[in-house]
């Protein structure tokens, strides 16, 4: 019995490791990936190699490898060394698999890694120096995991860094010091979690920002000057969230937005300071409970300024209410009027034709 042990325990060791150029790593086994070489006349080939076993580095390919992705596969764990010394790897790939975590020595000597993606795996922590070390990296991509853990400085220090995508995970809170001294980040994703609110220092130090994706989370709460140091954005999604105030104070004096998304949200106006200081190209209004004396300001508004209302489709059908009137409005007042808004999700949950879920936030409201 104890002899079948050591042998066990010497065969395991001889399996999870590979001698390759003095470095010990940790090997993916049976998997199969998809490569493209660099060059191959007249256009790179992506083709398929089935049961490889070893790690990823450049030795084990016959042809010089740009890309590499792994689709599918039961990869549970991205080791030591896993992917090593592949000098012209620019794009490296893991969808599908059930990769739950990365060691902190994963990756070494990419020196031309630009795009780096783990999509829809069961990552639920993000360590630090994980991927600090891919001085590089331009794109990391960590859509559709169950992430509700991020280290300080995960996405740190990191020069050549412009976008984060931790989009559909479970957060609940977004913190700039992630991305501490990442200063050339431009665009952030992380829709379809479950932030609740915003912190005035998540975007103070990326001056580069031009696109930010906070759509589908729950936030009811921004801290004012959250947006102070953007004056141009590209997009600003905070679609399907909880505001029931999008207060002025947490945008700069002057503030340009190609494209506001506020649909799907509990507002009753936008206060004039607000519309003083923005202008837009593009916004998404429906879904709200408008106030229709503040509804039509915000039209005068888009139409002095040469904006455009754009439809998301959700909110198609008879009898859906645009905005209300309440008794003492002859103005927009910039009060919320939590009984307006009550009844107009009950309104809207209330439609002979079911309404879809995506054209206003009718799960419970308070
Ligand atoms: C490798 O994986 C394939 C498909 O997943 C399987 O059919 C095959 O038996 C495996 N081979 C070994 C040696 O484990
Ligand atoms: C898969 O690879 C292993 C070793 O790497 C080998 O023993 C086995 O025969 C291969 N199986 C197939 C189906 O190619
Ligand atoms: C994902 O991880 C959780 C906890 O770590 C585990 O319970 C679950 O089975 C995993 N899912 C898959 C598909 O591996
Ligand atoms: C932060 O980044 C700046 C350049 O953007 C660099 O000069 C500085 O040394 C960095 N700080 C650290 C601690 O890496
Ligand atoms: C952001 O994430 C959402 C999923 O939540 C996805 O639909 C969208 O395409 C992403 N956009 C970018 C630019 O990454
Ligand atoms: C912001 O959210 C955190 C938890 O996500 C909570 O502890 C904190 O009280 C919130 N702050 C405000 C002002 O709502
Ligand atoms: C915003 O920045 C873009 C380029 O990044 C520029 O083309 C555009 O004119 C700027 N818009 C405003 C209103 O400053
Ligand atoms: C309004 O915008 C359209 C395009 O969106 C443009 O063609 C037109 O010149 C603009 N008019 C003014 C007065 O800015």
């Amino acid at each position: 019995m104890l002899l079948i042990e050591t042998c066990l325990l010497v065969l395991v060791f001889v399996n999870t490791f590979t001698n390759s150029g003095g470095t010990k790593c940790d090997f993916f086994q049976n998997i199969t990936i998809r490569l493209t070489p660099k060059t191959r006349f007249p256009y790179p080939k992506t083709y398929e190699v089935n049961n490889f076993s070893g790690c990823f580095e450049q030795t084990a390919f016959e042809e010089t490898i740009k890309r590499l992705i792994v689709y599918d596969q039961n990869v549970e764990y991205i080791g030591d060394h896993a992917v090593h010394n592949m000098p012209e790897l620019n794009t490296l790939g893991f969808n599908g698999c059930k990769i739950n975590s990365i060691s902190t020595r994963a990756f070494r000597d990419l020196p031309k890694l630009k795009e780096l993606y783990i999509r829809f795996g069961n990552l639920t922590k993000i360590w630090s120096t994980v991927f600090n070390e891919i001085t590089s990296l331009e794109i990391i991509d960590l859509y559709g995991n169950e992430i509700s853990k991020i280290e300080v400085y995960a996405f740190g220090y990191m020069e050549n860094l412009k976008q984060v995508i931790v989009s559909k995970n479970k957060l609940d809170k977004l913190y700039g010091i992630w991305f501490q001294n990442s200063s050339n980040i431009e665009l952030l994703n992380f829709s379809e979690n479950r932030i609740a609110n915003i912190s005035r220092f998540v975007f103070s130090k990326m001056s580069k920002l031009k696109d930010i994706f906070l759509d589908f989370n729950e936030i009811s709460y921004i801290e004012d000057t959250a947006f102070e140091n953007l004056k141009n954005l590209t997009y600003l999604g905070l679609s399907h969230n909880r505001l029931m105030v999008l207060d002025a104070k947490i945008f700069p004096e002057t503030l340009y937005i190609e494209f506001l998304m506020i649909n799907a949200n509990y507002l009753n106006y936008l206060s004039n300071e607000l519309l003083k200081k923005l202008s837009v190209k593009e916004m998404t209004l429906e879904g709200n409970p408008w106030k229709c004396p503040c509804l039509d300001r915000i039209h005068k508004w888009i139409l002095k300024s040469n904006s455009t209302i754009r439809s998301t489709n959700f909110c198609i059908g008879d009898n859906i209410p645009r905005c209300f009137y309440s008794d003492e409005d002859q103005f927009c007042s910039e009060t919320n009027d939590v009984d307006m808004t009550k009844s107009y999700l009950k309104t809207l949950k209330g439609l002979k034709k079911p309404l879809s879920n995506f054209c206003a936030r009718l799960d419970d409201f308070l």
